[in-house]
């Protein structure tokens, strides 16, 4: 029982580590050459609308509900949900993009 506890520990990544994983992904994709996003320096792009309160915010990209599901639905195929969106896909896996969505619905927060 105890090592299964240790494992599930071991498998979720502290959130300062989910933290720092997700600012990680943002610097390689260059999220921030196109939008605002808090608790990453030098990202402060203005092509897209500012991610800095995306916890607030009702629809994704206008068009779907901002659930974490949505977002990351969103952030791994923009086109997928909104073909005329002008967001590009970036090849993120779904596992990436959901780490990413659960990184901008704390981001603002803080
Ligand atoms: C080349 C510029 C560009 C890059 C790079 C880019 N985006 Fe976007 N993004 C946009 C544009 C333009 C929109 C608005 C499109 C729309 O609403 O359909 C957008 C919309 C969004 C939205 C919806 C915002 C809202 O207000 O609903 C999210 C979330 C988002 N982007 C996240 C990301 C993430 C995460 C990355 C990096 C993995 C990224 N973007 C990289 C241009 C970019």
């Amino acid at each position: 029982m105890r090592a299964v506890l240790i494992l599930a520990a071991l498998a979720a990544p502290a959130p300062a580590d989910a933290e720092e994983a997700a600012r990680a992904l943002i610097a390689r994709h260059g999220c921030g050459t196109c939008h605002v996003i808090p608790g990453v320096p030098g990202a402060d792009g203005r092509t897209g609308p500012p991610l800095d309160a995306m916890a607030r915010q009702v629809y994704v990209a206008g068009v779907i509900p901002n659930t974490l599901e949505g977002l990351a639905r969103f952030i791994a195929d923009p086109q997928e949900v909104d073909p005329l969106s002008a967001m590009p896909d970036l090849g993120l896996s779904p596992e990436e993009a959901r780490r990413l969505a659960v990184y901008l619905h704390a981001a603002g927060e803080r």
